[in-house]
């Protein structure tokens, strides 16, 4: 079999804990990734004094695929998010985010939602600033968020083929087109006349986001797939995965229209780092939607099946959902059962 060649993005914190992890189970797997690795975020800071060198920007251009360990974003000053910069700069405009109920005895059994974040727009494209006023520099913060009707044709037409695709039934529109009318309001009167020519396959609705919030608190089984703007999408996304288990069970596929990059939700996690309590399921489960993108299929069900079995045995597992294995003995788990 031909190799595919992926650009691998070690990333900060956990990161390279889980990628080591996920290299492994992947190469136990047979998967014929030609793996270039590349630095970004601080790693690449630290070695390069640039977040995102060129040569990780050149390397994707050329591959057109990535895996990436999560990056570090300082908060308040300092560089602009990478991940951001690289989902501009592939122009990743759409963000899948799958969410199963893996563990026995969780909070819900059987939840199977999808929610599809538009990635590009909205308030992440980075428009503020201050105004001061007398000797208060910060004295008022401005942002702007943008929403076009070109990208949300185009991402709201990917969303819906993804539904059908995938064989999922129901896709809820999540807005705040009340308040936001303009804003939000775009992205709800774009979806919905796109979402028009999908009615014979897909049953389409609407919510409120601060309503969908608690709606998917209460009963999230009512969902199937969640469609939404940028920053609704960053935050249920984790609230999704919270119903479920948490991040560390969080997968994410950022797809675009020149190239796809796959990482956890999650990010480099600070505080629990090079102790061997990370879980490296969200980074292996996105190795697996990685997997699905290149047509492999029978790897990607297989190497989900593994995951699912030893998630619902409950048996070494890590910190996170309430065991006490390492990162290290939870993947030996993994590769046991394959
Ligand atoms: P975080 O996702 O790194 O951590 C939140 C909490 O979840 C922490 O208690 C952490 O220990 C836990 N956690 C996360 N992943 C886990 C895993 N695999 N196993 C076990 N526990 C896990 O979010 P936080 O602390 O807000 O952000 C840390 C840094 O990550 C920031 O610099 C942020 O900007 C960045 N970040 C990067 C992302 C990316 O690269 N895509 C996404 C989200 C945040
Ligand atoms: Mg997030």
């Amino acid at each position: 079999m031909e190799r595919i060649p992926a650009t691998l993005i070690p990333g900060d914190g956990i990161g390279p804990e889980i990628v080591d992890a996920t290299l492994q189970v992947l190469d136990v797997l047979g998967a014929k990734f030609d793996w270039d690795t590349q630095l970004a975020g601080m790693a690449a800071v630290d070695a390069h004094g640039d977040p995102l060198p060129e040569n990780t920007i050149t390397s994707i251009r050329k591959t057109k695929l990535a895996l990436k360990g999560p990056l570090t974003t300082p908060v308040g000053d300092g560089f602009r998010s990478i991940n951001v910069r690289l989902r501009e700069e592939f122009k990743l405009f759409a963000n899948v985010r799958p969410a199963r109920s893996f563990l026995v005895g969780g909070r819900f059994e059987n939840v199977d939602l999808v929610l599809i974040r538009e990635n590009l727009e909205g308030l992440y494209v980075g428009v503020e600033h201050y105004i001061p006023i007398a000797d208060d520099p910060h004295a008022v913060a401005e942002a702007s968020g943008i929403i076009t009707r070109h990208g949300c044709t185009r991402f709201s037409e990917f969303a819906f083929n993804w539904a059908i695709r995938n064989n999922r039934k129901r896709v809820t529109i999540v807005h705040k087109a009340n308040i936001l009318k303009k804003l939000t309001g775009l992205f709800l009167e774009t979806a919905t006349n796109i979402g028009k020519k999908y009615v014979d396959k897909l049953k389409i609705d609407e919510r409120i986001v601060d309503n969908c919030a608690m709606q998917l608190v209460l009963n999230p089984n009512q969902f199937d797939v969640l469609i939404t703007t940028n920053m609704f999408g960053d935050i249920l996304s984790d609230e999704i995965a919270g119903l479920v288990g948490g991040l560390g069970l969080a997968p994410s596929g950022n797809i675009g229209e020149d190239a796809a990059i796959f990482e956890a939700v999650h990010g480099s996690a600070p505080d629990i780092t090079g102790k061997q309590l990370a879980n490296p399921t969200a980074l292996m489960l996105a190795s697996a939607m990685m997997l699905d993108h290149v047509e492999e299929h029978e790897k990607a069900t297989r190497l989900r099946e593994a995951l699912d079995a030893q998630l619902a045995s409950g048996k070494h597992l890590t910190g996170d959902l309430g065991g006490s294995a390492s990162t290290t003995e939870f993947t030996q788990q993994i590769i046991a059962r394959l």
